[in-house]
């Protein structure tokens, strides 16, 4: 059985104080649910300690955002995956559309991070997505697809234990547009098809839907076949939406 996961990206948003009420808020939000999700937060790594220390849930795992490509050593400002697993993180980003889009990763520093994480035994959530203008052009599952086969090329054997993959179509990003179920469904079945081809466990890997998820528009995202959960920003900020969004999965 594949894993149901919720992931909470907060991106660059928070202080002290909203770690304190975000999370205590996730916390009494969480005691009483009754499925089997897991669910993830990931802060900005510096709120990462504390989030951490006031954490009062079994099911709430950790992660982070985004890692450096390589292992250790004079690479001033960056934060490695080796890091990350000494401090107890569980989760990495790979790829999100932010950071291709925004701070130049190309595939092969795409490939190089996930090396990283899987080398350190985490797990990674890779994000793969096309643009509006990739959707309009009729190439949306062309694009996803290269994307996966390039990030995951090298990935092989018991490693494919830790690896997520995440649809963010880029268009429905922070924009409150969301695919469509039914588009949505489309894609992660086109996604589950390709991880058989690549002789992955497809059916024991978790596909999240990410983009403008929302409480009124999780159920229906959740209950397609091939979705398993989604990688939520905007309304991961605000706690009841985020336990609401949970509840859905
Ligand atoms: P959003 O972000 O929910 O605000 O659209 C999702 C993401 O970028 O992971």
């Amino acid at each position: 059985m594949r894993r149901t996961i919720v992931a909470a990206n907060w991106k660059m948003n928070g202080s002290v104080d909203l770690v304190r009420d975000l999370v205590g808020g996730v916390n009494s939000g969480l005691a009483t649910l009754e499925n089997a999700v897991e669910v993830v937060i990931i802060p900005p790594a510096l709120f990462f300690r504390d989030v951490q220390a006031r954490v009062e849930i079994d099911r709430i795992a950790l992660g982070v955002q985004n890692v450096s490509q390589w292992q250790a050593g004079a690479y001033t400002g960056e934060l490695s995956a080796r890091m990350v697993r000494d401090l107890g993180g569980a989760y990495v980003l790979v790829g999100h559309s932010e950071r291709r889009q925004l701070f130049g990763e190309d595939d092969s520093v795409v490939a190089a991070k996930l090396a990283q994480v899987l080398a350190s035994g985490l797990t990674a959530i890779l994000c793969v997505g096309e643009t509006l203008a990739e959707r309009e052009a009729g190439a949306a599952q062309q694009v996803v697809s290269a994307q996966i086969r390039t990030a995951l090329a090298a990935v092989q054997g018991d490693s494919w234990n830790q690896i997520v993959i995440a649809y963010e179509p880029v268009w429905a990003i922070g924009t409150g547009k969301t695919a469509t179920a039914d588009d949505a469904q489309a894609m992660h079945q086109m996604m589950r098809g390709l991880l058989a081809e690549l002789d992955a466990p497809a059916e024991q890997i978790s596909l999240l839907y990410g983009g403008s998820v929302k409480p009124d528009n999780a159920a229906a995202l959740f209950a397609q076949p091939d979705i398993d959960g989604g990688l939520i920003g905007g309304a991961s900020l605000v706690a009841e939406d985020f336990v609401s969004i949970c509840q859905s999965a």
